[in-house]
Formats: C-alpha cells, sequence, structure tokens
C-alpha cells in the first residue's frame, strides 16, 4: 500500500550541499519526493515539532541545532514509505548506522545525524501536517 512519511534534511547536512545526494538515495529506496520546503525552524518550532522529546536531557541541544540553520522538510511517497525510509537512513547514531545508509555516510554525530523521518504512519501523518498543514499536495 502507498504510504506517505516526513523526511527533513538537518541543518549540518543542507550546509554541506547535501539535499540532492540524499533525495537520491531516497529515489533509489523506491520513495518519491512529492513536496519540498526550505526553511528555517524558529526555536519555538523546532521545541513544538520534538515536543515528544521535551524530558530528554538532549532536547534543549537539539531544539538550538534545529533552528541553527535551514532545512529541508520533504513528503515522501512509496510502497512503506515509513520502514524504507528508516531503512535507508540507518541508525540514528551515524556511528552504529549501516554501511551505506544515509546517516552512515553524511551523519556527524547523534544530534547532526543528517536526516529525521517519521517513525510510524502516524507520526507520519502529523509531521505532514506540522510541515505541509493545508498546502500538501
Ligand atoms: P531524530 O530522528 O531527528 O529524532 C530525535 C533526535 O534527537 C534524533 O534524531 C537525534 O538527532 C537527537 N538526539 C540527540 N541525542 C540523542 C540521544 N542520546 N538519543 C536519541 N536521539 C538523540
Amino acid at each position: 500500500m502507498k504510504e506517505r512519511t516526513l523526511s527533513i534534511v538537518k541543518p549540518e547536512a543542507v550546509r554541506k550541499g547535501l539535499t540532492e545526494p540524499i533525495g537520491e538515495r531516497l529515489k533509489a529506496a523506491g520513495l518519491e519526493i512529492v513536496a519540498r520546503k526550505k526553511m528555517t525552524l524558529t526555536e519555538a518550532q523546532a521545541r513544538r515539532f520534538y515536543d515528544i522529546h521535551r524530558e530528554q536531557p538532549f532536547f534543549e541541544s537539539l531544539v538550538l541545532y534545529m533552528a541553527s540553520g535551514e532545512i529541508v522538510a520533504q513528503i515522501l511517497e512509496g510502497e512503506n514509505a515509513v520502514k524504507r525510509n528508516r531503512e535507508a537512513m540507518g541508525a540514528t547514531d551515524p556511528a552504529k548506522a549501516s554501511a551505506g545508509t544515509i546517516r552512515a555516510d553524511y551523519g556527524e554525530s547523534v544530534e547532526a545525524n543528517a536526516v529525521h523521518g517519521s517513525d510510524s504512519a502516524e507520526t507520519a501523518r502529523q509531521e505532514i501536517a506540522f510541515f505541509f498543514g493545508a498546502d500538501k499536495p
């Protein structure tokens, strides 16, 4: 069944010009990029996006990092898009991600790990609405 998920190219990856190479990896994994938006999150928006992590010790640092520069939010579509995107990204910690995954190849640290991807179909709906609201295709 066709499904959608939300992907974010994080600030360090946008700064390094990795948006297109990452897009190619996602396409090679069978995902179509159906919408894309380049923007800089305010700290308040980053805090709201990552609200589920508000009790975590890394929360404030993550918020500051995500608001530190441009990001690219994108809607991916394909069969089992949530799972495919997670497989293409690899583990959260780039040092533990399998060879050939986006985070293994492009991530710098657990925080600056190149990409974010929704962790379930329900989270994907919420995260797509967060970035694209009524403008989604
Ligand atoms: P992401 O998929 O964007 O979802 C939450 C983010 O928190 C995660 O990727 C990491 O970049 C960041 N993070 C920072 N420190 C940690 C940690 N110790 N464990 C998990 N996630 C962390």
